[in-house]
């Protein structure tokens, strides 16, 4: 594992790590949203490696990531204007554009689809990784496949060491939840996984957007998948995770209520909250972890991941997660809270819970 200043970063080390990715070696390394497993995009053989080390269902195609946005041209077949408004504004950022492929983008990198999705990511290390690796670099989360996404080193090297050639630190991500997969082969372009950039802040630029039905944002796929990696199980720790979604009164009587009902079988019962919330656990619940603020939602993301990773270490059996409110980063959170629950979501009502605790 290299250590490097997020601000200033040793170029000397980068290039090494670029020498690796010319070589068809792997190299995790920070973005904004995650850390990356990144190899040679172009290269079959290379992006062969990212799919066992991860245990990646071969069905689930990769993000190519690029350093410029003139660097997009070499992997899609034409920019059309409103994908160009988009990078203008969004890139580098939690943004993936999903267009049309050249031929040179090896089927692996597409799992056989004609599209590929293209993203600019927002930090140094990986710019500069890019830049002097001098091809595309593929890259998923750099976690094993269904595990929450990496978002510090340790995490990487919790899921993939021995099987990747080279670490860099550039400490913990800062947005904390992958970039928003934007299909712009259809009309109006479709939001494929919510993400970083919001629907709202697309929707300035677009007008109109469309968003993959909400079973199968939640869940996966209803019909025809439009987005492989939407299909698996995803974002979760060892212990399992029950989702409680509703107003937040009727959420937090809610927890409480299940809380009670674990320890009465003998179990031990985690809780995943806000700092709005957290005194009502406080001596209730065996763990309680805060994500984050329901005022800045953005702190919830950035934490997401970790908090889910750290209930493992904590010898619960059992971990019940409040929801958030949809709107803006929210829908990317509930997203990855839907899936790491896979599918044991409660909702709270008002009238059936209020008189309980
Ligand atoms: O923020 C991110 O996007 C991170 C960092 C490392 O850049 N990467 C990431 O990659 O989250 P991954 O592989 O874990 O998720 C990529 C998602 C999957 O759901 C995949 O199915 C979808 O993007 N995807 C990739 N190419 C696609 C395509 N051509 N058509 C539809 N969906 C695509
Ligand atoms: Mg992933």
């Amino acid at each position: 594992m290299i250590r490097l200043d997020p601000g200033r970063p040793d170029v000397a080390e980068i290039r090494r790590a670029a020498e690796v990715i010319r070589a068809g070696g792997l190299v995790a390394f920070p973005t904004e949203t995650v850390y990356g497993l990144g190899a040679d995009g172009l290269s079959a053989s290379a992006v062969g490696r990212i799919f066992a080390a991860k245990g990646r269902p071969q069905d689930n195609p990769l993000i190519l990531h690029v350093a410029t946005p003139e660097d997009a041209h070499r992997v899609v077949l034409g920019v059309p204007p409103l994908a160009q408004a988009l990078m203008e504004r969004f890139w580098p950022g939690p943004l993936t554009l999903v267009l049309p492929k050249r031929p040179e983008v090896p089927d692996e990198v597409s799992a056989g689809l004609a599209t590929v999705g293209v993203r600019m990511p927002d930090n140094t290390i990986a710019l500069t990784l890019i830049a002097e690796s001098g091809v595309p670099v593929a890259a998923p989360s750099a976690n094993v496949s269904g595990r929450p996404s990496p978002t510090s080193a340790d995490h990487v090297i919790a899921d993939l060491a021995g099987k990747i050639e080279m670490v860099l630190d550039g400490g913990p991500t800062t947005v904390g939840v992958e970039s928003t997969v934007l299909d712009m082969t259809s009309s109006p372009p479709k939001v494929l996984r919510p993400g970083g950039v919001t629907v709202e802040e697309l929707e300035q630029v677009l007008g109109d957007v469309a968003v993959a039905s909400a079973d199968f944002v939640a869940m996966g796929p209803v019909g025809p998948v439009p987005s492989p990696g939407m299909k698996y199980t995803h974002y979760a720790p060892k212990t399992p995770v029950v989702l409680v979604e509703g107003e937040m009164g009727a959420v937090a009587n809610r927890i409480l209520r299940e809380v009670q009902a674990r320890h009465a079988a003998g179990e031990r019962a985690g809780v995943m909250c806000s700092r709005e919330t957290e005194a009502l656990y406080a001596g209730h619940a065996d763990v309680v972890r805060v994500a984050g603020s329901r005022q800045d939602l953005s702190t919830v993301a950035a934490a997401l991941f970790a908090t889910l990773r750290l209930f493992d270490t904590d010898g619960v059996d059992v971990v019940f997660a409040e929801g958030f409110d949809q709107a803006g980063l929210g829908f990317a959170i509930m997203n990855r809270l839907r899936r790491a629950s896979g599918g044991r979501i409660i909702h709270a009502h008002v009238e059936s819970d209020v008189d309980v605790i």
